[in-house]
């Protein structure tokens, strides 16, 4: 995707040099026996608390705050963690069963899958009677409504496109090349300043946010969280492979018309060019997306014999299951915050520090005139 000729002058790159964000607290006794585990030095160390894992509620801050803890050691890590982390048996093994909770809540909540061309005919349908968070900005929302939805996003956006790439080795062509041809433009399409993880940094820097990456974990409630670990959990599990299509589907078909409501609000809201620019590139960009996804990743899977290698188990139901699981936890993302803002309360766990009271950024952020 090029970019638009009338674009703001991107800013130099925020993320690069970041470093690993810090341990976040605990939420309960699974984040507990997880964030201990990873505080102490020797990764073979296994984590207490494995028996509380079948128990609790799967959709919880606790159950949802390990999953994203265990996650985010396969992405950057966290500060002062081992590496070798990531591959602890033991820790592994609570994952598992943290995962295993998960899955089993979403397809109970997803239910039999109707036919894919129903659910993406479904998904190109945008309602004519919205009420989500995105025309709620538009039409009534605050400038600190903004500052938490981008809180809310930063953990997604901030790293946006490495979920889905787990999933490029484990497709057959035609759907890997077609699906690398997409990442490319989300990594910026050969220009890092480009990549839209760093559209979206900048767009935080303008509403006085930190981009630092991870920096919100902290205060990013549990709804949000599952949004995340959904993508992680279909990228990190091959035979779970066919729902991560699905879902960079529901994703990409989705974006356009929400990305122009949140141009426009956050525009409305005072934004400079470059606090609008991340979703105006994907007005343009996610038309496309749409497209290539659909006739170029989707329907290649579909046309290979079922037991075709690399070709998903069942992919027409599994690919409808990805995008309705994904759908279902932006709509809980949704209402939570619209619940929070329409009774005037804030919607992250803490409220954000008013931007004059910012601590110093863990990055750098620089104009660069291009
Ligand atoms: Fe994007
Ligand atoms: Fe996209």
């Amino acid at each position: 995707m090029s970019p638009e000729p009338d674009a703001a002058p991107a800013p130099s790159l925020t993320l690069a040099d970041a470093g690993p964000p810090p341990l976040p607290a605990d939420r309960g006794p699974l984040s507990a026996a997880v964030l201990g585990a990873l505080r102490h030095a020797e990764p073979s160390r296994p984590p207490a608390g494995l028996s509380d894992a079948r128990s609790a509620d799967p959709w919880g801050e606790d159950a949802q705050l390990a999953l994203y803890v265990c996650y985010e050691l396969h992405y950057r890590g966290f500060a002062g963690v081992d590496d070798g982390w990531e591959w602890s048996p033991a820790l592994l093994a609570l994952r598992g069963r943290l995962e295993r909770a998960f899955l089993a809540a979403l397809r109970r909540e997803v239910g039999e899958p109707p036919p894919l061309a129903a659910v993406l005919a479904d998904l190109l349908a945008e309602p004519p009677d919205g009420d989500g968070p995105s025309h709620h900005l538009l039409a009534a929302g605050t400038r600190q409504q903004a500052r938490e939805y981008l809180a809310h996003r930063s953990l997604y956006h901030l790293k946006e496109a490495d979920p889905q790439m787990w999933a490029v080795p484990r497709l057959p062509n035609p759907a890997k090349a077609a699906l690398v041809a997409v990442q490319y433009d989300e990594y910026g399409a050969g220009r890092p300043e480009r990549a839209h993880a760093e559209l979206f940094a900048a767009m935080m820097a303008d509403f006085g946010l930190d981009p630092a990456y991870g920096g919100y974990l902290d205060v990013v409630p549990a709804p949000a969280l599952a949004v995340v670990n959904t993508m992680s959990l279909f990228g990190l599990h091959r035979a779970l492979r066919g729902a991560l299509v699905g879902q960079f589907a529901a994703v990409e078909i989705t974006s356009p018309p929400g990305a122009a409501r949140l141009a426009a609000a956050f525009e409305r809201l005072g934004a400079s060019p470059r606090g609008t620019l991340f979703y105006r590139e994907h007005v343009l960009a996610d038309a496309v997306h749409e497209q290539l996804v659909r006739h170029t990743v989707i329907e290649p899977l579909l046309t290979g014999t079922p037991d075709r290698p690399g070709a998903p188990d069942r992919p027409a139901a599994e690919i409808a299951f990805g995008a309705l699981a994904y759908t279902r936890v932006e709509d809980r993302l949704a209402d939570h915050l619209m619940t929070a803002w329409r009774s005037g309360r804030g919607s992250l766990c803490r409220p954000l520090p008013p931007p004059s009271e910012l601590a110093p950024t863990r990055t750098q952020l620089e104009g660069s005139p291009r």
